[in-house]
């Protein structure tokens, strides 16, 4: 059994872990998990503890994939709601779509029994209102939100908090390869932004045969280069896990226009392998390991390339 989680995962890490222990399904013990995660305010990235849009409206998305029969549920832009991965889980579950956003995906909630919550944290009110405060002109204030928001995003992108995520993974030869992601997205995104955590292939990727992987920090690099899926497909086509996370990353590196930052990769192969890469991120990134023999989950430096 392999277990990885990004370091700011840490809320739901001793919960999963538990439930893997114990035998329970490797997909209902990593919602579980994040569902913590998105319940803790002290994680400033993702549900509670997460930033708003321009609008100030928290819009939450994630996902779940079983990489055995590799059937996905994903949630965008989903207000009001929390834990936005059990609601991606349920879309899995029921329906026979991918992916519910917005409007429906809140429906979706309310039907299978989601109290409709308020998800904005009392401090990312605050923070939010000072930064847009300060990017408006006392006339685009007096009429906001009735002015275009789009002259205002270039401004307002704030690099420390375009990190926003998330991720887990679990790789069992017996229970397969999982993975399961969440996030806020980007702090004051224009209202109906996605990010890459809910968008199978870019965020997340999960095949039980060969591995899988998923994304940290700049969602607008990974959906235009399929990061997670390039991944698990170069290692289908032979590649070892190192190499294939590193044809990823060239992809990212070929990028030359467009919003660029730094991308972490997380990935597991069904070897047991496991690698945690920081590409252009300035901060230090660590990621949590459980490995099935370990007493209990550690916190090790990602690798920069
Ligand atoms: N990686 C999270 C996002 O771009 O929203």
């Amino acid at each position: 059994m392999l277990f990885i989680a990004n370091g700011e995962g840490w809320p739901g890490v001793p919960t999963t872990v538990e439930m893997l222990k114990s035998g329970a399904d490797s997909l209902t013990a990593l919602v579980a998990g994040i569902s913590r995660v998105e319940v803790d305010a002290r994680v400033r990235s993702v549900g509670y503890g997460g930033w708003p849009n321009m609008l100030g409206e928290m819009e939450c998305d994630a996902a779940v994939m079983d990489g055995t029969t590799r059937e996905v549920g994903s949630v965008g832009a989903v207000p009001n709601t929390i834990p936005v991965a059990r609601l991606a889980h349920e879309v899995m579950k029921r329906l026979p779509h991918v992916m519910l956003t917005g409007a429906g995906a809140r429906r979706f909630a309310t039907e299978t029994g989601f109290s409709v919550d308020d998800v904005l944290f009392p401090d990312s009110k605050r923070v939010w209102r000072e930064r847009l405060l300060k990017e408006m002109t006392p006339e685009q204030a007096e009429c906001f939100p009735d002015i275009p928001l789009a002259p205002l995003l270039k401004t307002i992108t704030d690099p420390e908090r375009v990190r926003d995520t998330t991720v887990y993974l679990s790789a069992d030869p017996a229970r397969g390869i999982h993975a399961a992601t969440s996030t806020s997205g980007w702090a004051w995104k224009y209202p109906g932004r996605l990010g890459d955590s809910p968008i199978p292939g870019a965020g997340f990727y999960a095949d039980s045969r060969y591995g899988a992987a998923a994304c940290t920090h700049t969602g607008e690099m990974t959906m235009r280069c399929a990061t997670a899926r390039t991944v698990v497909l170069a290692i289908k086509l032979g590649y070892s896990l190192g190499d294939a996370i590193k044809l990823a990353v060239d992809e990212l590196g070929e990028l030359t226009e467009g919003f660029l930052g730094g991308v972490v990769i997380h990935a597991v192969d069904a070897k047991g392998n496991h690698e945690v890469v920081n590409f252009r991120c300035q901060s230090e990134i660590r990621y949590w390991l459980w490995d099935g023999a370990m007493p209990e989950p550690e916190l090790r430096p990602a690798k920069t390339i």
